[in-house]
Order: structure tokens, then sequence, then C-alpha cells
């Protein structure tokens, strides 16, 4: 039996005042600053990233009060949470205290730095959470969970795996990620679930006809990722940016060819409502995330303190009911060329099942 409850509150739209209160990961997860820090960029899949910035972006995200580092043991295999490690250490005692960490495992990696497939097993399980505590140098993990679902493990096995962790306490919360409605149902059976992290952005509104009313009625909070498509509609990305080897953004469907400039298109579209409120298309993609719900928190993937100082600046947008149809009017719901992931990607996402 779930002890998950509905929480009457949670899917409240927030418009017309700035975003400033803490959030609560679902009914039963902890209440951290309304924007997460994802961390998988200083570590993998967009490139080259500068290691004494990340630490500073990490620490700068602290000292404005983000308490949610999100990453998964396979950005960079251990290097996002030895980076993450390198960076509690070396801030505040009292920026450190407050942090929370959220870990993704499961994915399984070859030498070269291919993806074949994910673990859920419990044994193995364990074996992740050991080593992720290792190299994050924490006794516990806030918030973990499977990256992807291992289609040959029951989810019931692998949560019910997580719950030992927790119930031993080396974790505190179990998490899911890019799970399906059913998943989420069959999980939540299990134990507490606190949140789902997902794709959900002005582009990506897969979730809202039944991942996210499911999540609701159970009292799963969402961590939303991707608020940026990647950089996408960012307002800072440009149809002749170079993209180095391995960057996830050389092979995803939308930032191909004509695709591409029909992304671009719905920016330009998105930057007119932007220049209106005289703030930027980045602030305003992240702000009408946070306008969804007060039971989402949006996870921003700044890799740099420029990148993450604009991000933050989104907390203080309000966004009101005419702004809201003039952001749906310039980037409407579908409008998006291209799937979110490559074809063999997408067929590991329970929730596009
Ligand atoms: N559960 C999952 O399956 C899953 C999948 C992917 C990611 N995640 C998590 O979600 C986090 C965020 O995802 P993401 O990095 O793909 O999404 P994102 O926030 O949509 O995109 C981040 C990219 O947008 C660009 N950007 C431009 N302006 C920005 C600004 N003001 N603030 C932040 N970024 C800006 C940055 O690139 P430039 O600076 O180069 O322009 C950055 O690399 C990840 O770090 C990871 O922790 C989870």
């Amino acid at each position: 039996m779930t002890t998950n409850q509905s929480t009457s509150q949670a899917g409240t739209a927030q418009t017309g005042t700035a975003q400033t209160g803490t959030r609560t990961l679902g009914s039963t997860g902890p209440g951290v600053f309304p924007l997460g820090l994802g961390c998988m960029g200083m570590s993998a899949l967009y490139g080259e990233a500068d290691r004494a910035e990340s630490l500073a972006t990490i620490h700068a995200a602290l000292d404005a009060g983000v308490t949610l580092l999100d990453t998964g043991d396979f950005y960079g295999m251990g290097h996002n949470e030895l980076l993450i490690n390198e960076a509690l250490r070396t801030a505040p005692a009292a920026a450190r205290d407050k942090a929370l960490t959220s870990v993704k495992f499961g994915a399984l990696r070859t030498v070269e730095g291919g993806f074949t497939g994910y673990d859920g097993r419990p044994e193995a399980v364990k074996n992740f959470l050991a080593y992720s505590l290792q190299r994050l140098g924490r006794d516990h993990i806030d918030v973990y969970r499977i990256a992807r679902v291992d289609p040959d493990v029951p989810i019931e096995e692998t949560v019910g795996a997580i719950a030992e962790a927790v119930a031993a306490g080396h974790v505190r919360h179990i998490g899911l990620s890019e799970v399906g409605a059913d998943t989420l149902r069959r999980a939540a059976a299990v134990a507490p679930i606190a949140d789902l992290q997902i794709e959900y952005s002005l582009i990506s509104r897969g979730i809202e006809e039944e991942i996210l009313p499911t999540a609701r009625e159970l009292g799963i909070g969402v961590t939303a990722y991707g608020v940026l498509s990647r950089g996408l509609i960012s307002g800072h990305f440009t149809r002749d940016r170079a993209l180095a080897p391995g960057d996830f953004r050389g092979m995803s469907p939308r930032f191909q060819g004509g695709n591409l400039d029909r992304n671009l298109d719905l920016v330009d579209a998105l930057r007119k409502v932007a220049d209106e409120k005289g703030v930027t298309v980045a602030q305003t993609a992240i702000a009408w995330v946070l306008s969804r719900g007060a039971d989402i928190v949006p996870l921003v993937g700044a890799r740099t303190r420029d990148r993450l100082g604009e991000a933050l600046g989104a907390l203080q947008v309000t966004l009101t009911p005419a702004d809201l149809a003039a952001i749906e009017d310039a980037v409407p719901a579908g409008a998006a060329a291209g799937e979110r992931y490559p074809a063999a990607q997408m067929a590991h996402l329970d929730s596009e099942h």
C-alpha cells in the first residue's frame, strides 16, 4: 500500500506572483528551493566543460539558495559525482548541510562511452548505491532512482531494493525517471515515491495528458528536466553552432536540418513575448514550467555562473494569464518538430509506451 496522499494544492498553477517559496517533492519528499541544478552537462553530453567554472557554478547555486543537485552515476562515468563531492567539500558548511543529492543509476556503459542497457536487479541497485556513496563522500543519497526501467526486472523489485536502502538509512527518498502512468502506480504501491524526473518544457508536453495527472493523484512530485530543451529554446542556440563530437544535440532529432529551422522559428516567436516583458527567452521558458504547478521543480542545466544567474532570474518573472496565452500562441502544444530523443533512446522510455 502506498502512503503517498493526493495533495489538493499540488496542481495549482502559480501565475501572477514571482516564484520564491520552497516547493515540496510530492507529499512525502523534502522541501527544496524551487529550481534544482542539473549537473549532467558539467561532465557529459554537451561537449567539454570547464571544471573550475563548474565548481564555481555549483557554489554560486548553493549560495543563491539552491538545495537540489541532480546527477547520475553514469554522467561522465563517475566524474559528475566526484565533481559534486569536491563542490560540497569546498562549500561553506551551512550550504553543504542544506544540499540534497538526487542520483540516477542503472545505465550500463562501455569503455568507449557507449550505453548498452539498464540493470535494475536488487543486487545491482545495492552495488550502484555503494559506489555512488563512496564517490559523493556522503553517508546517504537524498533521492535515488533508476534512470530507465530495466525491461527484464519488474519495477517492484527495483523500487523494493531502494526501499530497503531507505530502511537502512543509505537513501532518504525514492524517485523515478521517465516512467509512464502504469509504472508510477506499480511503484507507488511498493513504497512512497517522492518525485518523477521527466522531460517537460514548452516543446515537450507529453506528460500533461496522463502522467502528470497520475503523479498528482498519487502525491508524487515532478522534477522537470530539459526545460530549455537542452538549450534549444534558451534563446542562445543558433543554427550555425558547432557541436563537439559526442554532443547529444548532434544526434537529437530536434536539432537536425529542417527540424532545427522549425524549432528556432518557435524560439523567435517566444522571443517576441519575452522582449515585450523585458525578460530573456530562457527565463520565459523556465517561468512557464514553474507556472504549471507548485508540485513541479525545474532542473536547470546551467554550466556557468552567467547561465545560472539568468536561470535564477526566472524566479522573479510574473506570468499573467495574458502572458501565458501569448506564450501558448507563440509555442502551441505539439508544435515542436522532431522527437525528443533518437529512436534507439525513445525505445528505452517507459513514459512513451
Ligand atoms: N532523468 C533523465 O532522463 C534526465 C535526462 C537528461 C537530463 N536530466 C537532468 O536534468 C538536468 C537538466 O537537463 P538539461 O541540461 O538537458 O536541460 P536544459 O536545462 O534544458 O539545457 C541545458 C543547456 O541549455 C543551455 N542554456 C542556455 N541558457 C541557459 C540558462 N540560462 N540556464 C541553463 N542552461 C542554459 C546550456 O548550454 P550552453 O550554456 O552551452 O548554451 C545547457 O547546457 C541535467 O543536468 C540532468 O541532471 C535528466
